[in-house]
């Protein structure tokens, strides 16, 4: 029994050794850019616009829409995962999913949900707090249309969020609707659609060296005004 005790621990010893890393040493030192107020608009869109711009020129992400859309479940655990940002203007970010999905029915009940972007190349990030609404069907169905059939038949496929039993069931069940739709017009599903979210507070993150980063905040007053402050690293 000892003997077993002793075998399990040096087991436990070597598997440590294997799947621990020490990450302690792994060090930026962030250089890239600055954020000066006095080089700032009052508006946090345009800033995002400008910001937006500027990392695709620079190029080396391929994803610069990429965002990662933060929502409190229905659980009461925040749930975060990625999605593609589609659309921004004065109004707020525009994001498509499916309404019935985890996120979907979490928006339903909190609509109050948090985006943000990493933007590596650039040193930046960029968070967003907001209220999400659905988008009006028309707007769905205007974006809808855009998608190649093939994305327009995998959101009619997918039940999103829910357990499947294989991957089977995805693949008949597009073939099916592969017959179904050839050469017709493929609707959009009444579950699937847009979210606008619209900002309430937007800060903006630039790295700079010995960790003294930009932290440059937007908050939304009475519904039209934006009072800026910096925030420490
Ligand atoms: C790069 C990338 C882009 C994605 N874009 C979308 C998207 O635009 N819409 C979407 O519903 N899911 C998108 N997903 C999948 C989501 O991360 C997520 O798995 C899915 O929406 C289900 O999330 P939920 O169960 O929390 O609702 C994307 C994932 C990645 C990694």
């Amino acid at each position: 029994m000892f003997l077993f005790y002793i075998l399990n621990l040096t087991t436990l010893a070597t598997l440590n050794k294997i799947y621990m890393k020490d990450l302690s040493n792994y060090r930026k030192s962030y250089e890239k850019s600055e954020l000066l107020e006095s080089n700032i608009p009052e508006d946090p869109i345009n800033l995002f616009h400008r910001w937006f711009y500027e990392v695709e020129e620079f190029g080396s992400i391929e994803e610069v829409n990429a965002m990662t859309v933060s929502t409190i479940g229905l659980d009461g655990f925040p749930r975060a995962r990625v999605v593609l940002l589609k659309k921004f203007n004065e109004e707020g970010f525009i994001f498509y999913t499916n309404y019935d999905s985890e996120k979907g029915k979490a928006i339903e009940v909190n609509p109050h949900i948090c985006l943000s972007f990493f933007w590596h190349s650039m040193e930046r990030q960029v968070i967003i707090k907001g209220i999400a609404e659905k988008t009006a069907p028309s707007v769905s169905d205007g974006y809808f249309d855009t998608r190649p059939d093939g994305s327009k038949l995998g959101a009619i496929v997918s039940p999103q969020s829910q357990v499947i039993l294989s991957r089977t069931f995805l693949e008949e069940k597009l073939k099916e609707l592969e017959k179904q739709f050839n050469q017709k017009e493929i609707p959009r599903p009444i579950n699937w659609g847009g979210f606008l979210v619209r900002p309430q507070e937007v800060e903006f993150w630039q790295g700079r060296p010995n960790r003294l980063h930009d932290r440059i905040r937007y908050q939304l007053q009475a519904d039209y005004f934006w009072k800026i402050d910096r925030l420490a690293p």
